[in-house]
């Protein structure tokens, strides 16, 4: 069992204040993934639950039992840091064996816990070695073994992944998630890679100087973002973005751009959410914007003319920075044919997958009176 719960929780250091009232429960077995840009407090967080930092106000529980006093070996927290703290001058089962060597644990229970830990990481060949001779995604698991000996009830990662390169990261990626789907412990991870966070999570918390902005299931965040930052801080490369304003006329509900590179006709869904004259912002995903095709299914008013400006071809898709007029925004096409630098080509906007926001409270029109 290993409910976490966060209650008004505040973080100052001196003067400056890095953790604003937050409140959060972890379910039991829950894979919680904490994300957002540097120094928006994710650390801290995960420091004040492992009890590496005090609370400055607020209560922080783990099992319903109130942490606040209790030092951080006897909360029944594991935490793997980033920079994985191994022991250099100690082999593999030392630094596997000590924290239980610590608490004076028998020699052969500890045996049989390192032995259960490094089976279940693929260590067993690297017991007598020492952390330098080992690779980063074995030193990774070196440190998650130190944390699954501990028997925690709660795991902490801080980054855990960030010092490996992308095709280790993505083994390590896999390592973790069938370990919490084997241990079904619960887990804290902080990333500020969304990869990561968008594949671990069963709910991801976006924070943003040291709140939470948006806490939801990666698809609901993808989605349905609350807000402009939560619009284009997930998914990348993030929404874009345009300045409209709303005219009616009849019928019909038109989102007119600042400069005038399009005047589209709403869908019924998305008109309903606005009124004549009001100002929006318009966040569409750049997989919604893509080179226009007679069968594409796109309304032929919700298409616009476009330029090439910059062609990234992905492998089996690619980027493209788009001019009309002025403005420029990014659109994702499928494929491995891409258009030449400095076409002209006809973009639709797939309006049924667009978002509106509120210019002055950055909150997405879906999500106002909920
Ligand atoms: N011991 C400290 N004393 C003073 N300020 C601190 C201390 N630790 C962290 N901070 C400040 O608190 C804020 C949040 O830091 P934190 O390390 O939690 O950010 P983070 O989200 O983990 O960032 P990153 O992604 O860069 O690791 C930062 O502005 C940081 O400078
Ligand atoms: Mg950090």
């Amino acid at each position: 069992m290993g409910e976490v719960a966060l209650l008004n929780v505040e973080k100052k250091f001196g003067e400056t204040q890095v953790v604003h009232n937050m409140s959060l429960v972890v379910q039991d077995g829950e894979f919680l993934v904490l994300v957002g840009p540097s120094g928006c407090g994710k650390s801290t967080t995960l420091r004040m639950i492992a009890g590496l930092e005090e609370l400055s106000a607020g209560n922080l529980f783990i099992n319903k039992k109130l942490m606040n006093e209790v030092a951080p070996i006897d909360r029944g927290v594991a935490m793997v840091f980033q920079d994985y703290a191994l022991y250099p001058h100690m082999t593999v089962f030392e630094n596997l064996a000590f924290s239980l060597r610590l608490k004076k644990v028998e020699k052969e229970i500890i045996k049989q816990r390192v032995m259960e830990a490094a089976t279940m990481l693929d260590l067993t060949e690297y017991l007598n070695r020492r952390p330098a001779a080992l690779s980063g995604g074995q030193r990774q698991r070196v440190a998650m073994g130190r944390a699954i000996v501990k028997k925690a009830t709660v795991f902490l990662f801080d980054e855990p992944l960030s010092n490996l390169d992308a095709k280790l990261r993505s083994k390590m990626r896999v390592e973790i998630k069938k370990f919490h789907l084997k241990a079904k412990a619960t887990t804290v991870y902080v990333t500020h890679d969304q990869l990561e966070a968008m594949t671990l999570a069963d709910r991801l918390v976006v924070m943003r100087a040291g709140r939470i902005e948006q806490l939801g299931t990666p698809m609901d965040v993808f989605e349905t973002p609350r807000t402009l930052f939560v619009a284009t801080f997930i998914g990348s490369p993030g929404m874009n973005l345009f300045n409209c304003e709303v005219r009616k006329s009849g019928n019909d509900i038109h989102l007119i751009e600042e400069s005038g590179i399009f005047n589209f006709v709403l869908p019924s869904s998305k008109g309903q959410l606005v009124h004549d004259k009001m100002k929006v912002t318009m966040g569409i995903r750049p997989s919604d914007v893509f080179i226009s095709s007679e069968d594409d299914g796109i309304d032929n008013g919700w298409k616009i003319a476009g330029k090439v400006e910059l062609v990234e071809p992905l492998g089996k898709n690619g980027l493209l920075t788009m001019s009309s007029g002025k403005k420029e925004y990014i659109s994702e096409i499928m494929g491995r044919k891409m258009p030449a630098l400095g076409q002209e080509v006809t973009l639709s906007f797939n309006l049924h997958h667009m978002h509106l926001f509120d210019p002055k409270t950055e909150i997405n029109l879906l999500h106002t009176g909920q």
